[in-house]
Order: C-alpha cells, then sequence, then structure tokens
C-alpha cells in the first residue's frame, strides 16, 4: 500500500487523505516525497533488470541499490558548497538528495543502460557526468545521471532529482573501498596511499576490458539493446 504525507497532520493513502496523531515537520514531508520518487525509479529499474536479464539471458544489470542522503551529510554538503541552509537551497542545489546505483558487468553495459534510461518518456534528464571518459583524478570512474522524476501528490505533479549512478561491479569494489578510506573520513590519507589507490583503479579498468574481449569473443552474437525504450 503506497502512503505519503501531504501536510501537517495528514496523510495520503492510496490518494485518500487520512488523519493522523503525528505531526511531521517540513523537513520529514520533503524527505518522504524524495522516497517517493526513490520508490518509483527503484521499481523501474528492479523491474528493467528482469526484463532484460529474461529476455537477453545475460545479466545486464546484476544490482540496484538506493539510499536517501541523511541530513547531517545535506547539511554538511550544503556548508562546504557555502550555501546558506534552508529547503529551497536544499532543493535547488543537492542533487542526490535522492540516489541509485546501478551496477554491472561491463563498461559497455553502463552505456547500453544509460541509453535506456535517455529512451524513458517520464523521465528527464537533467545532467550527465561520464566519469568512465573522463576518469577523476582520485582514479573514481562511473557514470553519473541527473535525472527528474515526476512525483503526484494528490491533484499536482512535482519533479523530484534523483542522482543515478551507473557503475561496473569492478568500478563499484573500487569506489566502495576508497569512499571508506579516502573519500569520506575526515582524516587525510597519505600521498602514497591516494597514489596506490590511483594505480589500483587503472588496473581495474584494464582488468574489466580484457575480461570484456574474452566475453565477448565467447558470445558473438549478443543482441544490441541500446535502442530499449
Ligand atoms: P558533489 O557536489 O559532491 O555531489 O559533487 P559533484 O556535483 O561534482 O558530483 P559528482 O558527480 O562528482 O560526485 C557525486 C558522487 O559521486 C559522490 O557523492 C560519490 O558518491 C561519488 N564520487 C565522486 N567522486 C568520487 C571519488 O573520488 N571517490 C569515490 N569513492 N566516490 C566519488
Ligand atoms: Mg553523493
Amino acid at each position: 500500500m503506497e502512503s505519503i504525507l501531504t501536510r501537517e497532520n495528514e496523510i495520503l493513502k492510496n490518494n485518500e487523505l487520512v488523519k493522523i496523531e503525528k505531526e511531521y515537520d517540513e523537513f520529514e514531508i520533503i524527505m518522504l516525497i524524495y522516497q517517493k520518487a526513490l520508490n518509483s525509479i527503484v521499481e523501474k529499474f528492479t523491474n528493467l533488470k528482469r526484463i532484460l536479464n529474461e529476455y537477453y539471458n545475460y545479466e545486464v544489470i546484476t544490482n540496484v541499490t538506493s539510499r536517501i542522503k541523511s541530513p547531517e551529510s545535506i547539511a554538511g554538503k550544503m556548508k562546504k558548497k557555502k550555501i546558506e541552509i534552508n529547503y529551497e537551497n536544499m532543493i535547488q542545489n543537492i542533487n542526490d538528495i535522492a540516489g541509485v546505483r546501478i551496477v554491472c558487468n561491463y563498461k559497455e553495459d553502463i552505456y547500453k543502460i544509460r541509453n535506456i534510461i535517455k529512451n524513458q518518456k517520464d523521465i528527464k534528464v537533467l545532467k550527465e557526468k561520464d566519469y568512465i571518459k573522463k576518469t577523476k583524478k582520485s582514479g573514481y570512474s562511473a557514470y553519473h545521471i541527473i535525472i527528474e522524476v515526476p512525483v503526484k501528490i494528490k491533484e499536482e505533479t512535482i519533479h523530484i532529482k534523483v542522482e543515478i549512478q551507473i557503475r561496473t561491479a569492478l568500478m563499484d569494489f573500487w569506489a566502495t573501498t576508497e569512499h571508506k578510506v579516502k573519500y569520506k573520513p575526515k582524516k587525510k590519507l597519505s600521498n602514497i596511499n591516494s597514489f596506490k589507490l590511483y594505480i589500483y583503479a587503472k588496473i581495474i579498468n584494464m582488468i574489466n576490458d580484457k575480461m570484456f574481449k574474452i566475453y565477448i569473443k565467447q558470445n558473438t552474437n549478443t543482441k544490441d539493446i541500446s535502442n530499449l525504450a
């Protein structure tokens, strides 16, 4: 059953307004709307994962995960970007309050998934960042897309931003480890370890390409899925 808060002490359950005890503040309501946008996107990609895998008999999408950014992280990011903290600025400037991560096997799958996202009629692509063609200084590699998702609240449709990160399993392995030891912690990682991580990212990238070459040689009749809507 789908439910979403509308205002103060009302909750929308299957499009019916129901009175509730608890009063939600503005921030909680905004977060619930982001959660609703995220749920619809996760559902879309979970369905797509199943359809693609059944049809092509190959795991194009291996994993779909999602998260809502914590209030502390949102505030921290706004402070870092020197943005005055209020809800309007948050909605305008923080693109990754709702985030989805799609993991696949090969770089080629990333671009296939990217094309599928761009073909979705109910998704508007706002921004794309190709950190595969242009790897970050850290060694980070992935494809990022900021989309806008329509969310229906009563009669009104509002558009909510969601960040999609598409990575291969190897890129994801590198990024989740690097995130734990360098990207996130306050303590600075030594130059030598930063350099090692950069080199390991290069090696991982090379292995990913070599594995793909072997895979494609053995599967010459792989279907093209780039036009799938
Ligand atoms: P933000 O304002 O911080 O979101 O930066 P941005 O607008 O330039 O976004 P970008 O697309 O560069 O990165 C957003 C997200 O990508 C981060 O929240 C991380 O999840 C991931 N990311 C970016 N760079 C790195 C990196 O060097 N290492 C790791 N582990 N993750 C990264
Ligand atoms: Mg982020």
